[in-house]
């Protein structure tokens, strides 16, 4: 299984869709296939947590609960298979937005959600590719566009309706952004930190660089 999968993560406000859109384009113009796909969200059924997630108000827990119940979903239906035809998976948050959001801004117990990710991504797919030591199928790599959550706040106030999360005050977003940090600690070399408080041909400039650097893209 040669198939890469790369995750992009950051708070609301970070910017990264417009970057994941160029990234995908120009994966596709070196000639790869690109599977481009989100969570929660990705298939039939987990757009359907989706819409309950973001707009439902709930527990912690039984957010946490959710998103993985999505995630197993999109991990069996798309990004396993994906995998398996060597194509390159791009999604727009995985794992480390449940521990940043649920377990950093919610407070949700950060052990509790490991073994709901061993769970989830123990048993998904072959082993074979993107296991930790550990056996969990993660990204091969991860994007974090990190951006000062003052900034992102002041990006998505000229933004459409806010969802549950996007209304949620700055300190929210200090503590999502601590877990983010806290995962990059854990395992740094699947991390790419961008300082995403940059214009946008900035940052794609720095997001590109860093996909050359790593193999994804040839250098141009
Ligand atoms: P987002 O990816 O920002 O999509 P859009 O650009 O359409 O708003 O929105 C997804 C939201 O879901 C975001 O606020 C983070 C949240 N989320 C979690 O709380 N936990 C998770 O595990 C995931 C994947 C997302």
């Amino acid at each position: 299984m040669n198939g890469l999968f790369i995750s992009f993560e950051g708070i609301d406000g970070a910017g990264k869709s417009t970057h994941i859109d160029a990234l995908a384009q120009a994966i596709k113009t070196q000639g790869k296939v690109v599977a481009l796909t989100r969570e929660p969200g990705g298939t039939p059924l987990a757009e359907q947590l989706r819409a309950l997630i973001l707009n439902a108000p709930m527990d912690a827990m039984t957010e946490a609960l959710l998103v993985f119940a999505a995630r197993r979903d999109h991990l069996q239906q798309v990004i396993a298979p994906a995998l398996a035809r060597d194509e390159v998976v791009l999604c727009d948050r995985f794992t480390d937005a449940t521990f940043a959001y649920q377990g950093g801004g919610r407070g949700f117990d950060w052990d509790v959600l490991s073994v709901l990710e061993g769970w989830v991504q123990a048993q998904a797919g072959p082993a074979s590719f993107g296991t930790t030591a550990a056996g969990l199928l993660q990204p091969h790599l991860t994007v974090w566009f990190d951006v000062p959550p003052a900034v992102a706040a002041k990006r998505l106030s000229n933004a459409r309706l806010p969802d549950k999360f996007e209304s949620q005050p700055v300190d929210f977003f200090e503590k999502v952004a601590h877990g983010y940090a806290r995962r990059m600690a854990a395992e740094p070399e699947r991390f790419i930190r961008i300082d995403a408080n940059q214009a946008p041909e900035l940052v794609w400039k720095d997001v590109a660089q860093a996909m050359q650097t790593r193999g994804v893209l040839l250098p141009c």
